[in-house]
């Protein structure tokens, strides 16, 4: 995919970033966990897309406002020192990027996704760099970052070991990566209270505040399909990356990965 960057105060709307119609097409409708290559990802930028103006009210919706506190945790993890380069990759509505522009106001921050529709509903992007870009294939050298977050992509991308790769390779010697996103509960007595909450209450939730339930479907359905914590740790360590260590969050239904690239 052609990489598109903006300055920091360049403005980026809707109409900006192309004119796509989503319809309700046949691919839209089935079971995503079946979907798999460009399909699946035609499928997610289509999804993002929908949902991108009310993202981030549904997300502190369905989490009771505990992503805010997670990117937060994120940020902590990071440990971004002033001088040093973010790479927020999945960086959609940009709230991971902002939130290490307030922790680190002294740092280069550069925000990516390949939905120009997710960047354009988020705000204030000033001071940050926008750049549209496929995280299976960064528009970065070798060694640019010091550190790369995501937030809520891992489970989204078609191919998650050439994904952290990616990540892998744009990272200096040293460098930390953070990933946060779901993962599947492993406190049993709870999962089918979990299980209907994702199952029936977010879809329904995203029919009644935006209109477009399978869009929320598809994002439980990938969370349910995703590998747990301790599989994204393997995977990381498989990429290279050493002193792999993760938290659960949300009686374990979302997962802080953190590891760095070998010095
Ligand atoms: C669930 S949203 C998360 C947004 C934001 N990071 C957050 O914390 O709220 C996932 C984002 O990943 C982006 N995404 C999914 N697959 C991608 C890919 N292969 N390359 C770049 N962005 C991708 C989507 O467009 C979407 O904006």
């Amino acid at each position: 995919m052609a990489s598109l960057c903006l300055e920091p105060q360049e403005r980026l709307t809707p109409a900006s970033a192309g004119r796509i119609k989503v319809k309700n097409n046949s691919i839209y409708n089935r079971r995503m966990a079946h979907l798999l290559g460009t399909e699946r990802e035609r499928y997610v930028k289509k999804t993002f897309k929908s949902v991108a103006r009310r993202y981030n009210m549904m997300n502190h919706l369905m989490t009771f406002g505990v992503d805010i506190l997670l990117r937060k945790e994120v940020m902590r993890i990071a440990k971004l020192r002033n001088g040093e380069r973010l790479l927020d990759i999945g960086a959609g509505t940009g709230d991971l990027s902002r939130e290490a522009r307030h922790t680190c106001p002294g740092a280069g921050i550069t925000a990516a996704d390949f939905s120009m529709e997710m960047m354009a509903a988020g705000k204030d992007w000033e001071t940050i760099h926008r750049c549209q870009a496929d995280a299976l294939a960064l528009p970065f050298s070798h060694n640019t970052f010091d550190v790369v977050v995501s937030g809520y992509l891992v489970r989204n991308v078609v191919d998650l070991d050439a994904a952290l790769a990616e990540q892998y390779r744009v990272l200096k010697s040293g460098g930390r990566v953070v990933v946060l996103d779901t993962t599947r509960p492993r406190w049993k007595p709870l999962n089918p209270l979990i299980k209907s909450y994702f199952r029936y209450v977010i879809p329904n939730l995203g029919r009644l505040f935006t209109g477009n339930g399978e869009a929320y479907t598809y994002l439980t359905q990938s969370s349910e399909n995703f590998i747990s914590a301790e599989d994204l740790a393997d995977s990381l360590r498989r990429c290279g990356f050493t002193s792999v260590t993760f938290r659960v969050r949300m009686l374990g239904t979302m997962a802080i990965h953190s590891a760095s690239k070998r010095p």
